[in-house]
């Protein structure tokens, strides 16, 4: 509850009215994008944290706007807002959603400008008791050592409840370490080379890894 209630925190800081969204264009972000996909975690029974990063600003900070739907053409807008984001958090963006209905699943995307980032598929729990529940569980996705086609192949799957992942969500070693050796062959070099210390190479790596279509 307590990271819950930070995250609230820092989301009402940070939400903006809709009139901000044309308000708030910065010069020099032409060429805004989503690069890294659409996350969402966290469920309640009545909301989940959506995520997702920016591409392309240039400087300043960015109002991002949500958008939570009952369809996956994203006709049915039933929830959306805005939140800022800036380098601080290196433009990425968290969204706490509320107000939804127990044991749903929900269509979301997030828009900044003219663009749109793809539309990610997510559940609130259920309430009560439950007769079964339906998960994919994953660990140790080591980009360097093999492709990401069991996340495509979990994301295609539409009866499942939640995606535990276990850990080893991203992996730090540079190329001539661990489970490098076919990094090469496989076209996935380690982004940066070297093993990651610092921040700035762990948001270089973990983009790195969310920019995998898979
Ligand atoms: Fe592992």
């Amino acid at each position: 509850m307590l990271r819950r209630n930070f995250l609230q925190t820092i989301a009402g800081a940070v939400i903006a009215s809709l009139a901000g969204l044309r308000s708030g264009r910065a010069q020099g972000n032409e060429a805004l994008r989503f690069d890294h996909g659409v996350a969402s975690g966290d469920p309640l029974s009545d909301g989940f944290i959506l995520w997702t990063r920016v591409s392309g600003a240039a400087g300043g900070s960015l109002p991002v706007r949500w958008l939570v739907a009952s369809d996956a053409s994203m006709k049915q807008v039933l929830r959306h807002g805005i939140v800022w984001t800036d380098a601080w958090s290196d433009y990425t963006v968290k969204a706490d959603v509320r107000g939804l209905t127990p044991g749903s699943t929900y269509f979301y995307c997030f828009e900044i400008n003219e663009a749109r980032s793809p539309v990610g598929r997510t559940r609130t729990l259920p309430v009560g008791a439950v007769a079964a529940a339906r998960f994919a569980v994953v660990s140790c996705s080591n980009h360097p050592a093999g492709y990401f086609n069991v996340y495509r192949d979990i994301a295609r799957q539409d009866d499942l409840d939640a995606v535990v992942h276990l850990g080893d969500y991203i992996y730090e070693y540079g190329l001539g370490e661990y489970a490098t050796e076919y990094a090469e062959k496989l076209g996935r070099l380690p982004e940066p080379s070297g093993e990651v210390t610092t921040l700035a190479d762990y948001r270089r790596r973990h983009a790195q890894y969310k920019a995998d279509p898979d």
